[in-house]
């Protein structure tokens, strides 16, 4: 590590790249060919396609005829599958790892990208004879097991855009997005393992399915063994329907347009229910794979381990799809971080030899507090990367993270991007000289920037609004069934310019650092909860009138959940009840949901058009100055 350098505006840490680090990358100059993908951005993606395998090349790099609805590489045809697998089964990589995964049990499961392939096939044949077409859309709820990664490559395949619900998710949060996706078909597990403990998914399944009838097949597969309902007509084993004689091995790819959605993946805004955020097979393909390259460097003989969940947007880029596309290793893990002991992470980057690491600040916090024993115990010499997302990373954590398990020699990417964005915005590249706490820059092609609330760029140290200035591939290309609320929500306030919902502020150098969100969603173990969303599960208890939910400041977490109750009128409040709720809402919502703390209170602070101030009870709680309070009517 070279010494941090101290800038003119104080104590700025810098950390430089070790050397061999640089002479290995992929990129050893940001600065010359990110100005060079600014002049000519489509130039820029339209050279990465190239790197990719089309059916049919495109007519149009970007359509931007009806902003902001973007269109790229429009008239290509193309399956991700095929990128993914289909091409690497015809080249030495057939016999090469794909995919590595490890039980929270112990036991560890092997696919080449062969098997891998051999294994889509089959389960793509399942349920195109179960009659799943082009474009419906199928619903997978699962814990983190292979079968869960087959699942999501076999819709991809037939051309069924899959609708991912994580599988720490509950009742309600199932339901409801199985009604949005109307989904026939759900894709489920027995149960999965999580600390030492089975969650009985089929359970939550069952209950989610007798409240939207839509679905008319539900697919089992067996992780815990434990004992479950099957409804004969309806419910089927996954290694049951995997051994009928329709399921040979070969399968054809379906052919879609660049522009045909490749899943939907829903995410929590500040108000009404959650947004299916739609992600095309062309565009969505040639951004996480170029960023994967980038900013990972992924190479050959990598062994990746991205430590987030399939079910959340970093798992579909960075497990399943991005790795794959790049022909690299994945390695996944099933269950928490410290079972049985708080080295089962440092314990798997010894015994796979992983290479790059790539998780959030939540769960650096999370394994820090155990001490440096646990990681020094463990040879991670393979680490050459590390990875940090979903939240701003706070110089302690990096720092530990930088010292004790990358050993002063792994530069850290802050990537920062969204659900929305498909992949990485805001990112260092190996050879970026870092702060800790701050993303760096833009992605290539991308332009971002912080604006006042005029729209007008914010001079360097000032906060202000989070924006992306260009479009680019990887970008949501609508709500699904919605496109009223894609305009509304992200691009109305500014023109011409995505809003992110985050705030931030540029230091001298161009870097961008990001605060936090300024919208009321609710940014906690990395996970992205809606206000709304809380309060409708508090307000369907029957003791409750009334709920605002609001995010706090918290150690481990980043933030909490908050919530403040209106009681009906003749219930008591109690520490009984108070904890009755809480646990109301993680059955209907998922443990992730359920608040920290919950206060009873006679009134809310609102908006005379009856919008709850959630930033007013935010500054009451903190103690801080309420703000602006012209609107209120208490
Ligand atoms: C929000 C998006 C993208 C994968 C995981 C989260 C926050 C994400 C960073 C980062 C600071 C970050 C933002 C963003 N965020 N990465 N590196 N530094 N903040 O996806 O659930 O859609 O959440 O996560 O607030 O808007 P998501």
């Amino acid at each position: 590590m070279e010494e941090a350098v101290i800038s003119q505006e104080g104590t700025e840490e810098i950390y430089y790249p070790p050397p061999d680090v640089v002479s290995q990358a992929h990129i050893k100059d940001y600065q010359s060919l990110y100005e060079e993908s600014i002049r000519d951005p489509q130039a820029f993606w339209e050279a990465r396609a190239r790197e990719l395998e089309w059916y049919r090349e495109w007519d149009q790099v970007l359509d931007d005829s009806s902003p902001p609805f973007f269109k790229w590489f429009t008239g290509a045809r193309t399956n991700i599958v095929h990128n993914a697998l289909d091409r690497h089964v015809k080249t030495y990589r057939k016999n090469k790892l794909a995919l590595i995964w490890e039980g929270e049990t112990g036991e560890t499961r092997t696919f080449s990208y062969f098997a891998l392939h051999r294994e889509v096939c089959k389960f793509a044949n399942v349920l195109r004879s179960m009659g799943v077409k082009k474009g419906d859309i199928v619903t997978i709820y699962m814990p983190r097991i292979p079968e869960m990664v087959i699942a999501m490559l076999a819709c991809a395949k037939i051309g069924a855009p899959h609708s991912v619900v994580y599988g720490g998710f509950s009742v309600e949060a199932l339901a409801e997005r199985i009604e949005d996706a109307e989904s026939r078909v759900l894709i489920t597990a027995d149960g999965g393992y999580m600390r030492g403990k089975t969650v009985g998914l089929k359970d939550i399944a069952d209950e989610a399915m007798a409240r939207q009838p839509t679905i008319e097949s539900c697919i089992v597969a067996r992780r815990t063994g434990q004992e479950i309902y099957m409804e004969p007509g309806r419910d089927y084993w996954y290694h049951e329907l995997m051994s009928l004689p329709i399921t040979n091995n070969s399968c054809q790819t379906e052919e879609m347009d660049s522009e045909d959605p490749v899943f939907i993946l829903y995410t929590s805004g500040t108000t009404g229910r959650p947004k299916g955020v739609v992600h095309t097979h062309g565009g969505y393909m040639v951004h996480i794979y170029a960023t994967l390259k980038y900013v990972f460097d992924l190479k050959d003989e990598d062994r990746w381990w991205c430590a987030a969940d399939p079910g959340w947007i970093t798992g579909h880029s960075y497990i399943v799809y991005g790795p794959l596309i790049l022909g690299a290793t994945s390695f996944m893990y099933e269950g928490a971080p410290n079972y049985p002991y708080p080295n089962r992470w440092w314990r798997m980057v010894e015994n796979y030899g992983i290479t790059v690491l790539y998780t959030a600040p939540t769960a650096i916090r999370g394994l820090m507090r155990y001490g440096d024993a646990w990681v020094r115990r463990h040879d991670l010499s393979s680490l050459r990367l590390l990875g940090s997302v979903g939240e701003p990373i706070n110089p302690e954590a990096w720092r530990w993270y930088y010292s004790v398990v990358g050993r002063e020699n792994c530069p850290i990417m802050d990537t920062w991007w969204q659900t929305e964005t498909g992949g990485f915005v805001i990112t260092p590249l190996p050879v970026t000289p870092l702060k800790p706490g701050s993303a760096t820059r833009p992605f290539f092609g991308i332009e971002v920037d912080v604006v006042n609330e005029q729209g007008e760029s914010a001079p360097p140290g000032e906060e202000g609004y989070l924006v992306i200035k260009t479009p680019f591939p990887g970008m949501m290309r609508t709500i699904y069934k919605d496109p009223e609320r894609f305009k509304t929500q992200y691009w109305s306030k500014f023109p011409g310019m995505y809003q992110t919902g985050d705030s931030a502020r540029k230091d001298k150098d161009g870097y961008i650092w990001v605060i936090g969100r300024m919208d009321d969603v609710i940014k906690g173990s990395g996970y992205r909860r809606g206000p709304a969303e809380v309060e409708s599960a508090l307000v369907s208890h029957p003791a409750v009138a009334e709920a605002a939910a609001i995010g706090l400041p918290h150690d481990l977490k980043g933030n909490a959940i908050h919530a403040f109750v209106i009681l009906r009128q003749g219930v008591e409040p109690s520490d009984k009840l108070a904890e009755e709720l809480r646990a109301h809402v993680g059955h209907e919502m998922g443990p992730i949901a359920r608040p920290e703390d919950i206060k009873f209170v006679d009134s809310l602070p609102k908006t005379r058009s009856g919008k709850i101030m959630r930033r007013v009870l935010r500054a009451r709680a903190l103690g801080q100055p309420e703000g602006d309070l012209t609107t209120i009517e208490e």
